[in-house]
Order: structure tokens, then sequence, then C-alpha cells
């Protein structure tokens, strides 16, 4: 019998995750798709629109065991997993020393840890040609002041997608950091501050990351403004970079 062809994605319940699952559904001829978040209810809401089979995960990634029980499911049905797309993940808008120590502490297990245990445990059932998908941030390409830990969990996010692309190809394997600026999705209601108005729409950012992962590029930035600002941070000392952020009220 052939192997089932899957793709997971994290964080499915809503933005840019449940984006991901509609245009997949759309362009991708997968025998499932796995939908990975904690509301189970609004996962059961987006499997109905989608003409793929959905399996539904609901699981809270930063607790410990979750990812060993994808680790199982994978191990026991042994399917070819063509897209992985690590999306899940949240930001705090704020001074570090002002915010909560267990809402940090969970980000960083969420937005780092996760996305890594994932990503090792998913690779024995990654074939040639199968892309691997990291939501990681533009906030990751700089220190930013009022998004202390975010900013650096997304620079982890980069530059682990970044070197793990460079062994990975020799595989036929091609990883894709995704790095959009500012989108119009529920983040900002948990990170607080509000989106600025000029905010990408996610199913913008989600069409070109499917293209450039085609593509395969490592990197996928949207819009001029981001696209640029990923330069400027190449440039500007990061101690003005700070000094900046610092300036900029969300
Ligand atoms: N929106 C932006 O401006 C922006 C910009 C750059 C990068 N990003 C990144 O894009 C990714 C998606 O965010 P979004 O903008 O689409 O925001 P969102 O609408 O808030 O989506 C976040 C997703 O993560 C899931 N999630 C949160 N905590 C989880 C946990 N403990 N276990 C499992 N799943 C969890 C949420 O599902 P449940 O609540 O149901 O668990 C939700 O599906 C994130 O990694 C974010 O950092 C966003």
């Amino acid at each position: 019998m052939a192997m089932k062809e899957i793709a997971i994605i994290t964080g499915a319940s809503s933005g840019l995750g449940s984006d991901f699952a509609t245009f997949i559904d759309k362009t991708e001829h997968l025998d499932e798709i796995w939908l990975v978040a904690r509301r189970e209810d609004r996962l059961l809401e987006l499997s109905k629109k989608l003409k793929t089979k959905a399996v539904i995960l609901a699981l809270d990634l930063t607790q410990i065991g979750s990812i060993g029980k994808i680790q199982e499911k994978l191990k026991n049905e042994n399917p070819n997993l063509r897209f992985l797309i690590n999306n899940a993940g949240y930001g705090l808008v704020g001074r570090f020393d002002e915010l909560d120590k267990e809402k940090q502490l969970r980000m960083i297990d969420l937005n780092t840890r996760a996305l890594t245990e994932l990503t090792l445990v998913s690779l024995p059932f990654i074939q040639k040609d199968g892309k691997i998908i990291q939501v990681a941030s533009s906030a990751g390409y700089a220190p930013l002041g009022n998004f202390a830990v975010y900013a650096a969990t997304k620079s982890y996010v980069l530059h682990f997608s970044l070197a793990i692309s460079g062994e990975l190809k020799q595989k036929g394997i091609y990883v894709l950091a995704v790095c959009p600026g500012p989108v119009k999705t529920e983040f900002f209601e948990i990170a607080g501050g509000k989106p600025p108005k000029l905010a990408a729409n996610s199913q913008d950012v989600v069409r070109l990351a499917l293209k450039d992962s085609k593509k395969r590029k490592t990197v996928s930035v949207y819009g001029f403004a981001i696209k640029a600002f990923v330069v400027l941070t190449c440039f500007l000392p990061k101690r003005l970079i700070v000094w900046l952020s610092y300036k900029v009220k969300a």
C-alpha cells in the first residue's frame, strides 16, 4: 500500500496557520492535513471547510509530552510528511521586567523548544522534496525594545532554520523561514498593543510563503517596507536599533 501523504500545521486554529491549511488544501493533493492547536472547536470548524481529510490534534505544545504524542502517531502511521509547518507562536509587547514571568517563559517554550522538538521528531518522516516551513518574524532580524523575548525567540527560529536548511538540502529537504512584519491576525489580542494600520493580510503572507517554499528559498519576507527593514538591520548598529525600537509606541 502506498504511504499516505500528509501535512502537519501547528497553530492552525487561527491566523496564518488556518490560512496555511486552507491554501494547502486548495493547492496540494494530500491524504490528510494534521491540524494542531489547543482550541479544538476552532480546528473542527476549519476541518469542515477543507476538502482534504483533517486530523485534529488538540494539544498544548508547551506541555511536556505533547510532541511525543505527535511522534507516536507518526511512528504508528509512518506517513510521508510532505509539509511540516511550525507556525504556533505568540508574542508579548512590553518591558521585559514588567511582563509576566510565566507567560514569557511559556513563549520561549512554544516559539523555540516546541518548534525544535517537532522538527527533530518529524525528520524521519520527511522524504526528498519535503518542505519545512518555520514561521519566524521580521522581529528576528534585530534586538527589539518592548519586544525583547519575542524578538529573541524569532531570531532563534530564523537562525536555526537557516542553519538546518544547509544540512537538510543535501537530503533534498527544503527549509523556509517566514519573516513577516505585522499581520492582521489575533496575534495582537494576545501580545497587547495595536496592529499598525499597514499590517499585511494573512492570506498574502501565506501565499508568498508557499510560493517561496516551492522555489526552495530559505527566507520569505512579505512587503517592500519589511524588506527595507530587514536590509537596514544589516547596516544599522544594534544599539541604534534598540534605541529606536523604544521610541516606537506599540
Ligand atoms: N501577526 C503578526 O503580526 C505576526 C508577525 C510575524 C510573525 N508572526 C508569527 O506567526 C505565527 C502565527 O501567529 P498569528 O499571527 O497567526 O497569530 P494567532 O492568530 O494568534 O495564531 C497563533 C496560533 O498559535 C496557536 N498556539 C498558541 N499557543 C499554543 C500552544 N501552547 N500550543 C499549541 N498552539 C498554540 C494558537 O492556537 P490555540 O490558541 O488554539 O492554541 C493559534 O492557532 C506565530 O508564530 C507568530 O509569532 C505573527
